[in-house]
């Protein structure tokens, strides 16, 4: 069975590898190193060597090395499983395990997963055979070359159930997996279940590393409906989905840019036209989960819904249920389509050239809320203006963030100012007080603040890497440490396999850091040094106590950020920073009291 990296690093730490050598081997202290005889060599002169501090033992006659479960595997010939259940057992940890429950899911989610990638290469090799030739000749018709065809793995379902039936079940599968998965629907009155998809190209719908979990099917004709898509299962939950992530990730992260259209058919040709970093949301709403998803690869999504009246509610909509969400940094842009089209029709007719000046001029959630409120609201009388104002206030009220909700506010009243000289904000009536700034002795004591600097990016570093999961929660914050040289690698590391770019389980993290030569920095990281001086880091504390730790490190981080603003503020005498300054003041005191330094 697989141990979790986490128990393993309990094990590791619980365990005195000094004590466990000892039993088999006569140390001698030296220094901050044991030595003695090799219990792997004949020798006279001790030459092998423990170092507690790294947790490494190293015999120079043999050449060994290793850890303290290495250690029990070479002496006592041990399997890594036996040696790390005998330290468990003598140090009083419980071996985890999986619950019988957890398993059988588990184990009924593989078959699903079977079942669908089954069902993917049959439609794939349907498309190829002469029932699928005028699925073939559709595609290639809308101007699809056989390289995308390929890479999108697209099909076709046959127009009767029978084929893919005796396929499966010729593949072991069970007529119950295929119904769970969705392939086939049991309907009343009928024996043999039918197929879900008939007579339709299919686009396998893949998770994050690309496996199917599901299929959207569309007519070849003009039946209706036009899309099909194969129902939600185990596998496969619709709100949670990008169509393209998988293939669309790695250029995502590279170019710092992710296009989200509305089709499968948009998806697959901006993606042959050049723009590979192209995801669908398939026609459901866009939602919160799939923002996150994209906000970990870049800051700003660009949201390329079609040109119709239904495309631009769409884009509305999603800037509505973005809006709450919004932190610094990490946004999401509006490109608008000229005329009724959609993405495809645009690359196709206008070429790509086209769709890069789309995306280019992409509105802000700001630009985009204010145009389509002034054209449903028309603001062009006292009270339409009224209305017009306080809907758009309501929105900015609506901004979780606090930062994110002042300067969204500061803009909209700005505005409101500018076009109806109305000025909704009361005026600050008196000058605030001059807020203290630290800065005594700057010089000297930014080489300290850098020095502590670099601990909390440790202490966060070592924390991200022991919890995966807060390194996913917290990549916006994990970006914004300052790190150099090969803890800054290490960072970038970490936030590529947070936001799932290399497709590693959260198990693996380690050895991809070794795979990429970053043995040193982790090391560096993950040592008693920065435990002693960050306890929320250390492997077996608990994951709330970790995220407590990281987050006192971020306040800490924003209000130095802050304090900078305000010195930067208080020395330019611009006349808007009458207006900031108190916003900033208060932000700042807050963020201290929230636990910051
Ligand atoms: P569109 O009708 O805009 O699709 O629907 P499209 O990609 O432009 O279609 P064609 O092939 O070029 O004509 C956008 C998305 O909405 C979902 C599908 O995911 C589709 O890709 N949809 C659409 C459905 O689920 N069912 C439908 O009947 C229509
Ligand atoms: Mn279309």
């Amino acid at each position: 069975m697989a141990f979790s990296p986490d128990f393993l690093e309990q094990l590791r730490e619980r365990v005195s590898l000094v004590d466990v050598v000892s039993r088999h081997v006569k140390l001698q202290r030296r220094g901050r190193e044991y030595v003695g005889l090799s219990p792997f060599k004949q020798e006279r002169t001790p030459s092998f060597t423990v170092v507690p501090d790294k947790g490494f033992f190293h015999c120079f006659s043999s050449g060994e090395h290793g850890d303290v479960i290495g250690f029990l595997m070479r002496l006592e010939g041990l399997s890594f499983p036996e040696a790390v259940e005998k330290l468990a057992q003598a140090a009083g940890l419980e071996v985890p395990r999986e619950s019988p429950e957890a398993a059988a899911q588990a184990r009924r989610r593989r078959g699903l997963l079977d079942a669908v990638e089954a069902a993917a290469a049959f439609y794939e090799r349907q498309l190829r055979l002469p029932a699928g030739r005028r699925a073939m000749d559709y595609l290639r018709g809308r101007g699809l070359d056989d390289n995308t065809i390929a890479s999108f793995r697209l099909g076709y379902a046959p127009g009767d159930s029978a084929a893919l039936m005796q396929a499966l079940r010729r593949g072991g599968f069970e007529a119950e997996t295929l119904v769970e998965a969705g392939l086939f629907r049991q309907r009343e009155h009928e024996g043999e279940p039918g197929a879900s998809l008939r007579n339709r190209v299919v686009f396998p719908i893949t998770d994050r590393r690309g496996r199917p979990i599901a299929f959207g099917g569309r007519t070849l004709g003009d039946a209706q409906p036009k899309y099909l898509n194969t129902p939600e299962t185990p596998v496969f939950r619709k709100g949670e989905v990008l169509y393209g992530l998988a293939q669309a990730r790695d250029a995502a992260w590279r170019v710092k840019e992710v296009i989200v259209v509305e089709g499968y058919m948009d998806a697959i040709a901006l993606s042959q036209a050049g723009f590979p970093h192209t995801v669908a949301s398939l026609g459901t709403a866009f939602g919160e989960n799939q923002l996150r998803a994209l906000w970990r690869l870049v800051d700003e999504p660009v949201l390329c819904f079609d040109g119709d009246e239904a495309g631009q509610r769409a884009a509305r909509r999603a800037a509505e249920r973005a809006l709450p969400l919004l932190a610094p940094g990490k946004s999401l842009r509006f490109a608008r389509l000229p005329d009724e089209r959609d993405p495809d029709d645009l690359v196709r007719q206008d070429g790509a050239a086209a769709l890069r000046v789309v995306v280019e001029r992409a509105q802000s959630p700001v630009d985009l809320l204010w145009s389509s409120e002034a054209e449903a609201v028309r603001p062009d009388s006292p009270d339409r203006r009224a209305r017009f104002s306080r809907n758009l206030l309501a929105l900015a009220s609506g901004v979780r963030d606090e930062t994110v909700r002042r300067y969204y506010e500061a803009e909209i009243l700005s505005r409101l100012r500018e076009r109806f000289g109305v000025s909704l904000q009361p005026q600050p009536g008196r000058r605030s007080p001059q807020p203290s700034i630290p800065g005594g002795g700057r010089e000297r004591g930014e080489a300290r603040i850098a020095a502590l600097r670099e601990r909390q990016a440790k202490g966060v570093l070592a924390a991200a890497i022991n919890h995966p999961e807060l390194a996913v929660e917290f990549d916006r914050e994990i970006a914004e440490l300052d790190c150099a040289g090969p803890l800054d690698r290490l960072r970038q590391e970490i936030l590529r396999l947070a936001a799932g770019v290399e497709g590693i389980d959260a198990g693996d993290w380690r050895t991809h850091f070794e795979e990429v030569g970053l043995t040193g920095a982790v090391g560096g990281v993950l040592c008693e040094a920065v435990y002693s001086l960050a306890h929320f880091a250390r492997p077996n504390a608990p994951t709330t106590e970790a995220k407590k730790g990281m987050e006192q490190v971020f306040a800490a981080y924003r209000s130095a950020a802050i304090e900078r603003e305000v010195a930067a503020v208080a020395e330019t005498d611009a006349e808007d920073s009458l207006e900031r300054m108190p916003a900033l003041v208060m932000e700042a005191r807050r963020s201290r009291a929230q636990g910051g330094t």
